[in-house]
């Protein structure tokens, strides 16, 4: 068919096609997380801000040593940033029950042992719960460190291996992970695998774990009547109140129910996990490692606003924008910094100083501009006072590193080429990150 002989119904059809491909580009554009447009991206442009001192106590007090942090400055922090940003979580939850659902000692052609394990929040089969897959290396002397993380798409989506059940739960549409009519089909096995590099974890000598985050609540905004959050209700409750959690709030609690069980699992060594989660479950990571002490190392994969970039740098995604998007992941009360960044009583340095002194790796990718590398480097460098404080060597680099330069002081830090996503490079990071400062570490 040459340009000649196009008659009215091919054009037609080349103005359909034409279209069909530009609205596939934006989607594309979309779930790659590449820039927006409408925001800053330009470095010269970013607002003089000043960041509120960790080190600083409300009553303007300095906090000088490690019994005042411990005892004051650090509880007052987790009280702000309940109250300010991601609301307050309840506790674990009565009656709260495990179940190992299967187990295969010859999973990944013999080199692992496969487990399912659910938790159940009230007990009760027919409750709300969470599935756990578990992948523990079989040469490996037990009890074993493990990395935990959550995924998106279902437990199945992390790999191709047939004996991972498929979720059952509501699932976000995608063609390309297998998911139609919000449920997962077989196509989903490994959609994500990349994503995990279970073999490569299982062979340096980590077990690994994963939940599908929509266990916990599905990720769209629905007033939080499914997922987790209706258990907590009190008498004639409806919603969370304006100081409680929102959807990142329940992924992270979900983060230590499944810690709750590998307490009780005695090839896992649950004084050495790693907490792990990319980008909207990066936030959810870093809130729950900061919450959680029992977690031994945080890792936040390009997590951005909300995560660990800055808010007052207002580079890329701004606190107005993450609230009217996504007005499910935050409380309520923090839409009342929507355009008012400098008013938070905090800024994100302050949720990683939270972690301290366990070690904590932040990660960036270059062309991920919308949850500026820059602002994620910042938030992890002005939480080193407070690792200093505790006695460790804090951020070693005083200066953003260039690509894929890794620090691994007990702040660790990479920046690497490309996309939003987490590659096989960013686990290589990790894993030796976590060789340093986790591995060998006496329980
Ligand atoms: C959106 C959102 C980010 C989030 C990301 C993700 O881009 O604006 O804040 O981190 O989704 O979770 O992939």
């Amino acid at each position: 068919m040459t340009l000649e002989t196009l008659t009215m119904p091919d054009n037609l059809y080349l103005l359909f096609c034409g279209t069909l491909l530009i609205v596939l580009m934006v989607c594309v554009v979309e779930a790659a997380n590449v820039q927006q447009p409408g925001f800053n991206y330009d470095e010269s442009k970013v607002p003089p801000y000043t960041l509120p001192d960790p080190l600083t106590l409300s009553d303007g007090a300095k906090v000088r040593d490690v019994r005042t942090w411990r005892q004051k400055r650090r509880p007052e922090i987790i009280r702000l940033f309940e109250q300010h940003v991601y609301g307050k979580l309840p506790g674990r939850s009565a009656g709260l029950r495990f179940e190992t659902k299967s187990v295969d000692k010859k999973a990944l052609d013999g080199k692992a042992t496969r487990k399912e394990v659910t938790v159940y929040f009230t007990g009760k089969s027919d409750g709300p719960k969470i599935d756990i897959l578990i992948y523990l290396p079989n040469d490996q002397s037990k009890p074993l460190p493990l990395f935990v993380g959550m995924n998106f798409f279902g437990n199945q989506s992390i790999h191709k291996d047939p004996g991972i059940s498929l979720t059952k739960a509501w699932v976000q549409n995608s063609k390309e992970m297998g998911v139609v009519d919000n449920r997962a089909t077989e196509s989903s096995r490994g959609a994500h695998a990349a994503r995990w590099q279970v073999e490569r974890v299982i062979e340096r000598g980590y077990a690994l774990a994963t939940i599908y985050y929509g266990d916990l609540d599905p990720d769209f905004d629905d007033n939080f009547k499914n997922g987790v959050h209706p258990l907590f209700y009190k008498e004639g409750q409806t919603k969370p109140a304006p100081d409680e959690w929102g959807a990142i709030g329940a992924w992270a609690w979900g983060l230590s129910r499944a810690m709750d069980y590998f307490e009780t699992d005695r090839e896992i060594d649950s004084k050495r996990v790693a907490v792990t989660g990319h980008s909207r479950l990066g936030k959810a990571a870093l809130w729950a490692g900061a919450l959680d002490e029992r977690f031994a190392l945080v890792i936040s994969n390009e997590s951005g606003e909300g995560g660990a970039a800055l808010a007052r740098r207002r580079f890329g995604e701004t606190t107005e924008r993450i609230n009217t998007n996504f007005p499910h992941w935050f409380s309520t009360n923090f839409k009342q910094y929507n355009r008012r960044e400098d008013e938070l009583p905090v800024d994100q340095h302050m949720l990683i100083a939270l972690i301290a002194p366990r070690p904590v790796y932040v990660a960036s990718a270059a062309e991920d501009l919308w949850a500026d590398p820059r602002g994620e480097f910042l938030g992890a460098k002005h939480a080193a006072p407070v690792y200093l404080l505790l006695n460790t060597d804090g951020m070693t680099a005083d200066q953003m590193p260039g690509i894929s330069q890794p620090i691994m002081s007990t702040i660790g830090y990479h920046i690497r080429p490309g996309k939003h996503d987490v590659t096989a490079y960013d686990w290589e990071q990790f894993i030796t990150f976590a060789d340093l400062h986790m591995k060998n570490r006496k329980r």
